[in-house]
This record gives C-alpha cells, structure tokens and sequence, in this order.
C-alpha cells in the first residue's frame, strides 16, 4: 500500500487540552509585586494561562496520508465538537495551525500520519540528538502500520499547543506577543519617498526597480508566513528567556536585505540589544522545522554577522 490504494490505518490522537479559567488582572488592579517585562519580554504576555488541563485521547482509522488537520476536523464533526484548534488555509500557506505534533513544532496540515504515527512503546523516547522521536517509523512503505512486526503495536499521534506561547484552548496558542514583536520593527518598506526610474531616465511612480541579485538577497526570507514554528522550536524563547524571538528578526532581515529599503540602521538598531541579537545562542533549533523552508538559523546568524560589522 503506499498510503492512497484505500488501506486504512487505526491511530490515536492524544491531544492535551486546556480550559482556561478567568483571571484577575494584576495589572488593572495596581499590585505593586506586577513584573515590569522586557519590551520583547517574558512578563505577562507570555506567563501560561491558568484553567483545567487534561489529555484525551480519540481512535480514528485513516488512511495513511491524510493529515493531522483532517484528523482533527474529522473528531470535531463525528465525536467531539467541543476541540479546539485553528487553521485556514489547509495548505501550509497561512501559518495559523502551528502545534506541537510528538513534541515538535510543525504544521497540522502539512503533517500526515503516516509520518508522525508512532507505536506506543516509541512515545516518550529520544534520538541520538535527545529530540523526541517523531517520525513515522511505523508506517512502512508497504503502509504496514505494524512496526518492527509488532501487529499488535498501537499507533498513537501526540499533539499540544504550539511551545513558547500562552494557550488559550486546547490546541490554540495565543500568538499575539509574536506578532507584536515583529510590528515593532515595523515590517514594511520604508523607500523614503524614493521613486523608481524607467529604463529612459522617467520617473515610474509605481514601481521601486530591483535587478534580479538584488531581489534574491530577501526573496527566501519574504517567503515567512509567521506561523512561530522557529519560535516553538527556540529554547531560548520557548524556555520564557526575554529574546524578541527568530521570526521577528527574520521580519527585520527580509527588510534590512532588501535593497529598496532606506531604513536599514534604524532596523539594526532596534535589534542590535541584550533582548535581540544579544539574546540568540545559535543553537538553530530554529532551522529545524520552518515550513517555508528558510534556515532560521543560518540566516540571523548572518545577520548578527551583519549588525556587528559596523561596529
Ligand atoms: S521563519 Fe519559518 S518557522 Fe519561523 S515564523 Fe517564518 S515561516 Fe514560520
Ligand atoms: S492551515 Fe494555513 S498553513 Fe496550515
């Protein structure tokens, strides 16, 4: 079987889910013991939301290349509507369904199963790099979902909100300290009202001219759907340390790259701090996982590279 010849598979997703109860707002309330946070902080915005945590497990039998998205979509209409999750597209474009799939940051509707079933006795351990196994050694090529001739193994799909960002339910994170961040390094051109040229000297007003090499220094980077894969995958900014975070300085990257953009210093500037730049380790844990297929990792260290060069 190679996952579309209509031989299904039984797999359990174990979904951590999480009903917040209200809080009461420390802030309005004037506490004096309030943290001050870094402006890319770890304060409030970032502090896990208190309510009921539980997991739950649902058995569904699909084919192997559905995906975790249509799994999920599928519990929601035949057993269980109360389980909330996010998504849009379906097609790995929007970035709204970033989650933890077995620990790991990706997307629910790029991720089949076949990919990320894994036996139950395999839940849990870790490969030779101390990452949870993830991958799906228990669907072969032949779709066999029996690993390593254990016909009876079960094949379980863990899945959690995305790691880094307060949950607001089940499997929805609150990415709004992320999006914040990357709007405070205003990511948008600033041409500084500088107008592009025709090929005879005429000012063409509705076009900024780029020649091909000069497009391929951002182009990659433009390809960033802020979805907070990096983010999740960060243990700097997962683990709650103040660090504006990689897709931030992505955002500030694709713009300081770009050769229409007169802002470059000021950008670097904005970044150039113990909660920017400062703040990243390189461990690129970042690279591992972006869906578009930017190395994370890679590319802020050129830019660290970049922003201290003028120094
Ligand atoms: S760099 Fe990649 S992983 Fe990070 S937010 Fe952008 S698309 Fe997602
Ligand atoms: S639903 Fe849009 S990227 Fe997955």
């Amino acid at each position: 079987m190679n996952g579309n010849d209509g031989t299904r598979v039984r797999v359990t997703l174990r979904v951590h889910r999480f009903t917040p109860r209200p809080e009461r707002d420390h802030a309005r309330s004037g506490s004096p013991f309030a943290k001050q946070g870094s402006p890319f902080g770890s304060g409030t915005a970032r502090r896990r939301p208190r309510g009921k945590q539980w997991i739950q497990e649902y058995a569904l039998s699909v084919l192997p290349d559905t995906t975790v998205l249509d799994c999920l979509l599928d519990i929601k209409r035949t057993q269980d509507p109360s389980l909330a999750f996010r998504y849009s597209c379906g097609h790995g474009m929007c970035g709204s369904d970033a989650v933890a799939i077995n620990g790991t940051p990706t997307l629910l509707c790029t991720a089949k199963v076949k990919d990320w079933a894994v036996s139950q006795a395999a839940q849990g351990t870790t490969d030779a790099d101390g990452f949870r196994k993830t991958t799906g050694a228990t669907i072969d090529e032949s779709g066999d979902s029996a690993p390593d001739g254990d016909t009876n193994a079960l094949l379980v799909i863990e899945l959690s909100a995305l790691p880094g960002f307060p949950v607001q339910r089940d499997l929805i994170a609150d990415i709004d300290p992320m999006l914040e961040q990357i709007k405070r390094l205003k990511p948008y051109l600033q041409a500084d009202g500088r107008l592009a040229t025709t090929k005879d000297g005429k000012i063409d007003v509705f076009e900024y001219l780029q020649r091909p090499e000069q497009l391929a220094a951002y182009e990659t980077l433009s390809n960033c759907i802020a979805c907070g894969v990096c983010e999740g995958s960060c243990p700097v900014f997962a683990g709650g340390e103040a660090f504006i975070g990689p897709a931030a300085l992505i955002a500030a990257s694709r713009f300081i790259n770009d050769s229409r953009d007169t802002a470059a210093e000021a950008r670097m500037d904005a970044i150039d701090t113990a909660d920017g730049i400062a703040a990243c380790q390189s461990v690129r844990a970042c690279s591992r996982h972006c869906p578009r297929g930017i190395d994370v990792g890679e590319e802020i260290w050129q830019l660290i590279a970049k922003v201290k060069e003028r120094q």
